[in-house]
């Protein structure tokens, strides 16, 4: 039995643990690949050909600190690398499994799963996304199928997947959408299934509502009724790396307004708001059936 505490808040020093070095090694090889072979994942906003903007920026946060080996630094921050990485170094993937990616059509993570010659199955609300994922599978010759799907309410039969995964998606979903679809998980896998989530932890913005272990056991680990992986533990280590553009402004003026008509909208929680506490990290939870 594996009692590891890999229930977590993110750590850039997970990075250079050998499982997850592993990973960065084959996510660099694969997004080479796709680059010369003219298939484009998705940015870590979820977006294909857009280019940044000064939020993106912002968010990434005043100490962002680049992998120098990273070929495509500006989709993919060192934050998106650390989710995969974390999530694929402790998921016991079965060779040739079914596994579905929960708000990742067109992402880099799915692409790294059909790589692997899964067979994967990848929903999202953007059919544009669901489009540019079937051209890649082609142009990639995976087994990749994507479809427009809303993940609280899945369309799949009981017992289909090996694996769930979802990247940086459930921070988007109201807490009663996360409830919903925790259940829906439960029915879709596999007994001795798994799956595994990242998600904003701490984030300000209102929507966020992940702030503590005990908000991860009600969203996820009670609702699905899944038992969580490793040692069964939830842990804050505390560290902080990205910032919510809502409070960003030039000077100290505009930062004031900034802060104001984000509290004042109800866009990042008023008190975090005034008392400038407007970092946040991301999360990994896993769990079995
Ligand atoms: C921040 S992006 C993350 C994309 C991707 N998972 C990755 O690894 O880069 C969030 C994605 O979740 C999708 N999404 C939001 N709500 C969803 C829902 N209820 N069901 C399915 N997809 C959803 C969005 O369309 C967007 O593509």
């Amino acid at each position: 039995m594996d009692l590891r505490a890999i229930n977590k808040t993110m750590d850039r020093d997970d990075l250079s643990a050998a499982n997850c070095r592993l990973v960065l090694i084959e996510l660099f090889g694969l997004m080479r690949r796709m680059q010369a072979a003219n298939a484009k994942y998705s940015s870590w906003y979820g977006r294909v050909d857009a280019w940044p903007s000064v939020w993106e920026h912002v968010n990434r946060g005043e100490k962002y600190d680049p992998i120098s080996e990273n070929p495509d630094e500006l989709r993919v921050p060192w934050f998106l690398l650390w989710e995969i990485a974390w999530m694929v170094a402790n998921t016991p993937i079965r060779p040739g499994a079914r596994v579905l990616d929960m708000g990742g059509a067109g992402s880099l993570f799915t692409c790294y799963l059909a790589s692997r010659g899964l067979d994967v199955h990848t929903i999202d609300l953007q059919d544009e996304l669901c489009r540019r994922t079937t051209e890649i599978a082609d142009r990639m010759n995976w087994r990749l199928t994507a479809r427009t799907m809303d993940m609280s309410r899945l369309e799949y039969p009981d017992a289909h997947f090996d694996h769930v995964f979802s990247v940086c998606v459930f921070e988007h979903l109201p807490v009663s959408g996360r409830i919903k679809c925790n259940e829906q998980v439960a029915r879709v896998l596999q007994p001795g299934g798994t799956a595994a989530y990242t998600f904003d932890y701490a984030n300000p913005q209102s929507f966020g509502r992940i702030d503590s272990p005990a908000d991860v056991m009600q969203q996820f680990v009670e609702p699905s009724r899944l038992r969580l992986a490793g040692d069964g533990v939830f842990r804050d280590n505390g560290k902080r790396y990205l910032e919510t553009p809502q409070c960003f402004g030039f000077g100290r003026f505009t930062r004031g307004m900034a802060t104001l008509h984000a509290a004042l909208t109800g866009q990042v929680a008023p008190g975090r708001a005034v008392h400038r506490s407007t970092s946040y990290t991301m999360g990994a939870v896993f769990l079995e059936k």
